[in-house]
């Protein structure tokens, strides 16, 4: 038998944390427990990419938006990389996550930045972020939910956008035909209904791809555009 230890799958991981979580109906105990695991050497994050989502990267590269004397909001922003991008856009970026240690790693790992990181709950959001933002970036918080809390998610996403901002969305894609209890969880991704779900009567949806992931290509991701009148 071999004396080697084992190293234990961070997908496997990562799914144990949540469900202990789950089951003791805390849906979003269990960010901050992987997170503080993975600071002390004892688990990997593994969305945590060390670079910005390559999604967000093309987008950037073809909207070129301009920053300057504007405000950007990074919502569940885990360690920082898509927000330093934002930055680096000129915005005056503001990011979030509920989980204090993701907080504290993105500040460590970007310790020149000019973003703002804040702990924050989405689901409870500062009133005063209301239509506060030009540039709302959400990648992958609203699926890391459970079904019942997206709604109410999406809401707030949305109540970001200031008027004439723009909204990026990046999520794994669900068939429609899939039904929400065929899903195991975490992540939920998203169906194309729940893609559409971020619009209101002024905030539209004015650009959608769904395209295969690189790592998977029987995965799908889309990446939604919205814009307020
Ligand atoms: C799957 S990760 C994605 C992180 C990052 N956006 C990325 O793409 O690398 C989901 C993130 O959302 C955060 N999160 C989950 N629920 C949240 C909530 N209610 N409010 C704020 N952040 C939340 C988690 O801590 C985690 O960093």
């Amino acid at each position: 038998m071999s004396s080697e230890s084992v190293e234990p799958d961070p997908e496997v991981e990562t799914r144990r944390l949540a469900n202990e979580s789950l089951r003791q109906d805390d849906p979003t105990g269990w960010f901050e427990r992987l997170y503080s695991a993975a600071s002390d050497g004892a688990a990997v994050v593994p969305w945590d990419r060390g670079a910005a989502h390559p999604l967000l990267t093309s987008w950037i590269e073809s909207a070129a938006p301009a920053g300057e004397g504007r405000r950007a909001l990074v919502v569940g922003a885990g360690t920082g990389w898509d927000a330093e991008l934002v930055a680096d856009q000129g915005f005056s970026t503001t990011a979030f996550d509920i989980s204090p240690t993701a907080i504290e790693t993105a500040r460590h790992n970007h310790p020149d930045s000019k973003v703002e990181y804040e702990v924050a709950d989405l689901l409870n959001p500062p009133a005063d972020w209301q239509r506060a933002f030009d540039l709302v970036v959400e990648i992958y918080t609203v699926q890391a939910l459970p079904i019942a809390l997206q709604p109410e998610a999406t809401k707030r996403v949305s109540e970001f956008v200031a008027a004439g901002g723009t909204l990026v969305v990046i999520a794994a894609a669900r068939d429609d035909n899939t039904p929400d209890n065929a899903i195991e969880g975490p992540p939920w991704p998203l169906t194309r209904a729940a893609i559409e779900a971020f619009t209101t009567p002024d905030l539209h949806l004015i650009d959608l791809d769904r395209s295969p992931s690189p790592n998977d290509p029987t995965l799908y991701r889309w990446r939604a555009e919205y814009l307020r009148d």
